[in-house]
């Protein structure tokens, strides 16, 4: 349990693991490469080591180095997998889930993947249904509650698979990404096209690595033509950069709490990932974002925050889906802004490791702060000042509705405590507590 208090300024540089969302590929292609990948800088979060195991049980040799950030693949190809002796354990994490439906529903064999009390309950028909059409048998469980849908477990007989032309109804990178992987194993071409852009993390790392594969980012598609490619990915070393939406909470914990400067290095800042940076500092954010450098075709860089006087703003759109994954942290600024911040657009939240909108209402709610959840968002009435109050975090098995908890109760009323169940922060974010820590924060 960690249990966050009023915090002086938080100070000094830091890194963050790296970035999960690109961890999961470096893996996943690595294994599809032609040889052996060393790979730099890998996430060692929960989600990132489902989706190492599961490679392992597939006939994948993955060596993780527990402390150093360091791993290596011996890339088998496409057609060098072989069937699992047991259920694919998934854990918490939506990415391996759809990426390995997407790669397995290409494979010559019949797969299980299952996953834990939150996986179980997120919705799998939007891959179900292109896979099916692409010639991939996939069924799953039922739900008497939502009759239309299926969920984990997901039990995936492969076929030889064809092409697709496919519109998906919502924008997500887990199921063009899902789309990509078996446009690669069928005959003909794919062509993927999404309402809005999604992260392009596979875009870009199979571009680097040699996939068939072209990205119209002005169309939202992704174009896959694998004829006469020979089914390997080239066997390349991997960095991953440090991931942005875990260095989002230690920002927002800068931005909050007086006196506080923190500079975090080797932050990816791929463009499809960044909303969170414009949308705090339309908040009026003090932010020095410097490009430093590129790892695979994903630019990275440094982010310095001071604490800063946040106002409401909006964030709905094209900004709502760029700052995703960072709603959670983006809450926080809000809840302690001058104001009202609108956030919309957000259904996509409902269908994460929790509900993130019911339970950002009723963490806000929690601290004092005054929320209107919508079907679509929330709407935040800003403490502007006022001190948060403390209470005990229901993460209810999602990461970043633990961190956000965590970062809230720094900004609290003196003596105030804030009790956070930590487990699930292991997730994403490992080091949490320990970087907040060493910054001063009084956690
Ligand atoms: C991810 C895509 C996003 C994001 C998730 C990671 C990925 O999900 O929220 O945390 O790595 O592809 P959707 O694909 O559901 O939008």
């Amino acid at each position: 349990m960690l249990r966050a208090r009023r915090s002086g300024p938080l100070r000094g540089q830091c890194s963050v693991p790296g970035d999960k969302s690109i961890s999961h590929r470096a893996l996943l292609f690595g294994a599809l490469s032609d040889g052996p990948v060393a790979i730099t800088g890998l996430g060692r979060g929960g989600d990132n080591l489902s989706t190492a195991r599961a490679l392992a049980a597939l006939g994948v040799r993955v060596d993780v180095d527990a402390a150093g950030a360091q791993a290596r693949v011996v890339g088998v190809g496409f057609w060098g997998l072989r069937a699992a002796a047991h259920a694919l354990d998934c854990g918490n994490s939506g990415t391996t889930i759809r990426l390995l439906t997407g790669l397995l529903a290409g494979q010559p064999f019949e797969s299980t993947l299952e996953g834990d009390a939150s996986l179980t309950r997120r919705p799998m028909r939007r891959i179900a249904t292109p896979l099916r059409e692409m010639g991939a048998t996939i069924e799953g469980r039922g739900d008497a509650a939502k009759p239309t849908d299926i969920f984990p477990p997901l039990r995936v007989k492969g076929g030889a698979l064809h092409g697709i032309s496919y519109a998906l109804p919502v924008a997500s990178a887990q199921l063009k990404s899902a789309l990509v992987l078996a446009g690669l194993q069928a005959r003909g071409r794919s062509q993927i096209t999404e309402p809005g852009l999604s992260r392009d993390h596979t875009e870009r790392m199979l571009g680097f690595l040699g996939a068939p594969i072209t990205a119209d980012a002005s169309t939202r598609t992704v174009t896959v033509d694998p004829a006469g490619w020979g089914g390997k990915l080239r066997a390349a070393p991997i960095t991953v950069p440090g991931d942005l939406s875990s260095a989002a909470f230690l920002m927002v914990a800068a931005l909050v709490v007086p006196g506080s400067e923190v500079t975090i290095e080797g932050v990816g800042l791929n463009p499809t990932r960044t909303g969170v940076l414009d949308a705090l500092a339309l908040m009026g954010a003090d932010l020095e974002i410097t490009e430093t450098g590129n790892a695979m075709g994903e630019p990275v860089g440094r982010v310095r925050a001071r604490a800063s006087r946040l106002s409401g703003i909006e964030i709905g759109g094209a900004l709502a889906l760029r700052s995703i994954d960072e709603i959670p942290a983006l809450t926080v600024a809000a809840a302690l802004a001058n104001g009202r911040t609108v956030f919309s657009d957000l259904h996509e939240l409902r269908v994460k490791e929790s509900d993130r909108i019911a339970a950002l209402a009723r963490e806000l709610t929690r601290a004092g702060v005054t929320v209107e959840e919508r079907a679509d968002g929330l709407v935040v009435d800003g403490l502007g000042g006022k001190p948060a109050r403390g209470g005990t975090v229901r993460p209810e098995h999602d990461h970043r509705i633990a961190m956000a908890g965590a970062i809230l109760g720094l900004a609290a009323e003196a003596g105030e405590e804030t009790a956070v169940p930590a487990d699930d922060i292991a997730t994403s974010f490992p080091t949490f507590a320990e970087t907040l820590r060493t910054l001063g924060a009084s956690l």
